[in-house]
């Protein structure tokens, strides 16, 4: 007797039935973990914020390091806080800004020394309070390097001019080279250098080689990255960038006018 022949189709159906099984299991489980993944998310971003600061410790809770600091918004081109009931911090992402119609602008190739291509009207800012005084300003930069976007924070002294920490915390430059401004040793050099000279210009520098230790200028230079020159002065830009007047400058001349008050 011969044997019953399966129907062709047979095995197919049950591939399509396998198949859409996984994927609904797969798409469940990524809209399933996403509120756990933007809660990460946040933790990471204030990990990198307090490092800036120098407030980091990792023996205690991010939370309750944190909770010196307050998140507000800054009209980059006015130097204004924004009211929270404007626009929340909690919910107001920059980056995504940028690229909107409503709350980004492009940036001319003149004014863009940073690569940015646009830039938002509204910038996050961080305030390390100690009973209602500003005792440090935390910035978020970002700027080209030689093959990526670096993203980093930048936190000044109650003095807006000394530099109390440098973190960078996403970037694609290459490990051992440009990848350097990760290395924690190289950050550790920018503590305590400084922004402005007495003119008001920006002096702040990433020199090639090593940066002098006494002499007029070695207030203002931290060391090169050797063999990454190009992912240096993408460091140099973007702080030329944010220091100046299309960046925070307007809000930190408001801060030293108005004392802080209009915190
Ligand atoms: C595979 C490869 C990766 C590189 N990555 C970087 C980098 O991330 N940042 C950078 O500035 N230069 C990088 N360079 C080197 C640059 O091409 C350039 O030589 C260097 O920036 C010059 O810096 P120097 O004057 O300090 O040697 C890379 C070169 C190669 C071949």
């Amino acid at each position: 007797m011969g044997k019953k022949k399966e129907p062709a189709a047979k095995p197919f159906y049950s591939v399509l039935i396998l198949a859409f099984v996984c994927s609904t299991l797969v798409a469940g489980a990524a809209v399933g973990l996403r509120p756990q993944q933007e809660k990460n998310r946040l933790l990471d971003q204030r990990k990198n914020i307090l490092r800036a600061a120098g407030l980091y410790d990792k023996n205690k809770a991010v939370e309750t390091l944190f909770s010196v600091i307050d998140t507000r918004i800054v009209d980059l081109d006015s130097g204004d806080f924004v009211p929270q009931d404007k626009l929340s911090p909690d919910s107001y992402n920059q980056l995504k800004a940028a690229f909107s119609s409503e709350f980004g602008r492009p940036l001319d190739q003149e004014a863009d020394i940073a690569g940015l291509r646009r830039l938002e009207k509204y910038s996050l800012v961080y305030l390390v309070m100690d009973n209602n005084t500003i005792t440090q300003i935390i910035l978020p930069i970002r700027g080209k390097g030689l093959w990526s976007t670096m993203y980093g924070y930048v936190s000044l002294d109650a003095d807006l001019t000394t530099i109390r920490g440098i973190s960078f915390y996403e970037h694609g430059e290459t490990p051992g080279l440009g990848g350097e401004i990760e290395n924690t040793k190289w950050q550790a050099g920018w503590q305590g250098k400084k922004v402005y000279n007495p003119q008001e210009k920006i002096a702040l520098q990433v020199v090639k080689g090593k940066a002098p230790t006494s002499g007029k200028e070695a207030q203002y230079q931290v060391d090169g990255l050797s063999g990454a020159t190009i992912t240096a002065d993408g460091v140099n830009d973007l702080m030329q960038f944010w220091f100046g007047e299309h960046g925070f400058k307007p809000f930190l001349d408001n801060i030293k006018t108005k004392g802080g008050n209009n915190v």
